[in-house]
């Protein structure tokens, strides 16, 4: 059996069609088992993956640029992820922290208070995934201030369970015939530069009128329990607000005792180039919710924000069987390990700094490309019918299948489905990030 980890060769190799016989198989017995409603984005079966490559069942060895939607930004398998999971499932595998507790939790707390932002006294929940994060941060908001309102926005996404699923905006495929949805949710325009009516200019200053605006006149300040952003929209389509915007919002917030919840269950540990994307403009939330790359894989997730919020929570409040399982804080304690000794913030940037040239290079040559933007290494083109703003989801698509066809897994997003999204692991090594942009330049030629 091929072990996975950063040992696997770093190149991409094609020894079949995309997806192969052995994963075409896989896939008939997958059909008779596992619902339809569980889809794919390629349906590749992986036996083992490490540092930027992706091995499936036929032998190919594909460009990862999608690290499982941003979780394995320290790599797959990674060593200090493999190491702490092996030891800490050799002792025990669960108590439930609720019933006996044990160390892993309370030092995964502990780095959750150093490396999130701000340096007030904190207090950590954890969870086993994003949206119960977020679920969680709307309780400890609603119970820590008596008020019921939860304010979000246009493209936002932050899960499908009932409550988040009403945070979210897109209809399909998230929401559609899932209703009803929870109450008291209220919904703002997002600072969308490129879609700002009257041009990205005016973005960060009319967005924030608007919002708050929205809120005196539609909700009422005083019945506000907390805003909920993303500081980089995540599926809603890599929307990167203007600077100014989100520190208005959270000083809006803290003007009128409202919870300022950033959702960094994407953008968070080093994706951005930071360890937190609230960090880029100093911005300080209340609570922060985390998951994906918090633990190079294993399911975890949490909340983190100011102890008096926190600690407003009756005992017995707060918790689940699974969250902060031990194996998953152990999991956590190695990804952090491997950010912090490879500098992995230092490395997104690095890979921004490679991959923007060349897509700026490639919007240049194609008026279809209406938009490049990100931050390190989270980054995105928004594809529009060349010189209007109309969304251009088939291209998005055809470009997205040429690229896995050639053995490059690449995923798209976007409200509106016309955005391609680039997020490979940190680790990925310079030679696959080129050949990653070379692929995506000769599928443009031929979309
Ligand atoms: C910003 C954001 N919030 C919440 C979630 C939900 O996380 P999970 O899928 O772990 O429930 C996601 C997942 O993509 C996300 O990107």
């Amino acid at each position: 059996m091929a072990a996975g980890g950063p040992a696997l060769p770093q190149e991409r190799r094609l020894v079949t069609e995309i997806p192969g016989p052995a994963s075409r198989e896989l896939l008939a017995r997958r059909d008779r088992s596992v619902a339809r409603g569980v889809s794919h984005v390629l349906p590749v079966f992986v036996t083992a993956a490490g540092g930027g490559v992706l091995v499936d069942a036929d032998g190919n060895s594909l460009i990862d640029f999608g690290s499982g939607i941003a979780v394995t930004g320290v790599g797959n398998s990674a060593p200090e992820v493999v190491e702490r999971v092996t030891d800490q499932v050799s002792r025990f595998t669960h108590t439930c922290f609720m019933v006996a507790p044990y160390e892993g939790y309370v030092s995964v707390c502990e780095e959750l208070a150093w490396l999130t932002p701000g340096g007030h006294d904190k207090r950590s929940a954890l969870f086993s995934s994003g949206a119960e994060a977020v679920e969680n941060a709307v309780k400890i908001a609603r119970h820590a201030t008596g008020r019921p309102a939860v304010i979000t926005f246009d493209h936002a996404y932050h899960g499908r369970t009932n409550l988040t699923m009403a945070l979210t905006a897109k209809n399909m495929p998230y929401k559609h015939r899932f209703g009803p949805f929870a109450g008291e949710i209220y919904r703002a325009p997002m600072a969308y530069p490129l879609r700002w009516p009257t041009g990205p200019g005016n973005c960060a200053e009319e967005a924030f009128a608007v919002v708050t605006e929205l809120i005196h006149t539609q909700v009422g300040e005083q019945n506000v329990a907390a805003l909920v952003i993303e500081p980089i929209q995540g599926e809603g389509g890599f929307v990167v607000p203007p600077d100014g915007f989100l520190p208005r919002l959270a000083a809006f917030c803290r003007d009128n005792g409202i919870v300022f919840i950033a959702d960094e269950i994407q953008t968070g540990f080093c994706r951005t180039g930071d360890w937190f994307a609230c960090d880029h403009e100093s911005v300080v939330p209340d609570l922060v919710t985390t998951a994906k790359a918090l633990a190079g894989g294993l399911p975890l997730a949490a909340v983190t924000g100011r102890a008096a919020l926190m600690d407003a929570v009756h005992p017995g409040g707060l918790g689940g069987t699974y969250g902060g399982n031990p194996v998953a804080c152990a999991a956590a304690l190695g990804a952090i390990a491997a950010m912090e000794r490879g500098d992995l913030a230092g490395r997104a940037r690095h890979i921004g700094a490679v991959m923007l040239p060349r897509l700026r290079d490639l919007a240049a040559r194609h008026p279809v490309i209406a938009e490049v933007r990100g931050r390190g290494a989270m980054l995105a083109i928004e594809l529009t019918v060349p010189g209007t703003l109309q969304p251009a989801p088939d291209v998005a698509k055809r470009v997205a299948s040429a690229c896995h066809r050639a053995g490059l897994m690449v995923l798209t997003c976007g409200t509106f489905g016309n955005v391609l999204r680039f997020l490979p692991p940190l680790v990925i090594g310079d030679e696959l990030l080129g050949e990653g942009l070379t692929i995506l330049e000769h599928a443009f030629g031929r979309a």
